[in-house]
């Protein structure tokens, strides 16, 4: 049975077959580079998946919302009322959602009551393909369209962002938000994140794929540590700021920040700077020469992105290394780097359709041999971003 008619089977039998149900879906992301740019004011190349998140769901009249995830069927039923709501960093599926609704009230949104839903996804858990970004963007747009909201959609992006940053404790930049609601089928969205000015940009990939590895690990430090980059390129940029007018890392170029970069008094804060402003050029640039066709210049940027990730930024791995590692070696991979957040979760690899089955028996391999775990391997297909599906 497919997600949809078991969401909807599930739902009818919980909350009754009667009155206007209606689906939604909001998709994970997986980044092609552009990574730890998003809160520096720099650009991000995201593209959303065909995995993500489903619900079905129809109003209530009153205040309150009977939420299931068949994900989490162990949670119960989640009953609560919509009013009085407090920001928690607990991180379950639907403090993501309650965030949502929330972040609506306090942007100055009326909604009028309660929603029953029902939900399911197909992303990987804890791989950091965005699934909580997902989860807020399907809130999002079921909130908008129950009460027929007057929202944009980037605005729907910016209000999961908000909701995570101040109802979920968690500090992240807009990217994978932004990749969940603007998604394009075929294409990837090229992010000014200091503006929020974007472009779709045709993935025209004839004779190659794009393959996201799962690690399958996820390593404990990866909340803390993710806020703690954001002080550390904060303090870059405050240096920085000493001595010449910038608003964000994003906007110096490689020659300016070799101009400033000795006011960078701290050692940690000069590499976390490093990392963000270079990672902004190569992500303009990466996604100049995929529009001119010219993807082994793309390829290369992303090895110089993971390694600057592992290096500077001090996000990768050992086991994210070992599978970037491992697929520089294959003749016929275009490119690979750990995508996301890091500390565990996925790579992003742009292989040769006919080198698609080596890549999957070598990496396995090696990785297996290497670390005694098994990986995991998706096609990624890029795809529409969250909305009303039935
Ligand atoms: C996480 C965050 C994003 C972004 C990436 C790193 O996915 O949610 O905002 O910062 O990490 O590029």
């Amino acid at each position: 049975m497919d997600i949809i008619n078991e969401i909807r089977k599930e739902f009818e039998t919980r909350f009754g077959a009667e009155g206007d149900i209606r689906t939604y879906f909001a998709p994970g992301r997986v980044n092609l580079i552009g990574e730890y740019t998003d809160y520096n004011g720099g650009h991000v190349f995201p593209c959303a998946l065909t995995m993500g998140n489903y619900a079905v769901a129809r109003k209530r009249d009153d205040d309150k919302v009977r939420w299931f995830n068949l994900n989490y069927s162990d949670n119960g039923v989640i009953e609560t009322s919509i009013r009085g709501l407090k920001p928690n960093d607990h991180g379950l599926w639907y403090d993501y959602q309650l965030g949502v609704i929330w972040a609506y009230g306090e942007k100055g949104y009326d909604i009028p009551s309660g929603y029953d839903m029902v939900m399911k996804g197909d992303l990987p858990a804890g791989a950091g393909l965005s699934a909580s970004a997902s989860i807020e963007e399907l809130a999002a747009v079921i909130i908008r369209d129950l009460f027929s909201i007057d929202i944009s959609m980037p605005d729907c992006a910016v209000l999961g962002q908000y909701s995570e940053n101040n109802y979920n404790g968690m500090n992240c930049g807009i990217m994978d938000q932004f990749a969940s609601a603007m998604g394009k089928k075929g294409n990837a969205i090229f992010l000014d994140t200091a503006k929020l000015e974007y472009e779709h940009v045709p993935l025209n990939m004839k004779n190659e794929k794009i393959v996201i590895t799962n690690s399958k690990v996820k390593h404990s430090l990866a909340g803390s540590a993710y806020n703690d980059r954001r002080k550390e390129s904060e303090s870059a940029l405050k240096y920085i700021q000493i001595v010449k007018n910038v608003e964000t890392l994003g906007d110096l170029n490689e020659a300016e920040f070799e101009e400033v970069k000795d006011a960078i008094k701290d050692p940690v804060a000069l590499r976390r700077g490093r990392h963000a402003v270079l990672e902004n050029q190569r992500t303009i640039k990466a996604v100049d020469a995929l529009k001119k066709g010219d993807l082994n210049t793309f390829g290369v940027l992303m090895k110089e992105s993971h390694l600057s990730l592992r290096d500077d930024y001090e996000v990768s791995c050992e086991e994210l290394d070992i599978l970037a590692e491992e697929a520089w070696k294959i003749d016929g991979v275009i490119g690979s780097r750990m995508t996301g957040g890091g500390f565990g979760g996925c790579t992003v690899s742009i292989v040769k359709e006919d080198t698609v089955e080596e890549f999957k028996k070598r990496i396995a391999d090696a990785y297996l041999k290497k670390t005694g775990k098994n990986c995991e391997f998706y096609i990624a297909d890029a795809a529409d971003g969250a909305g009303r599906i039935q």
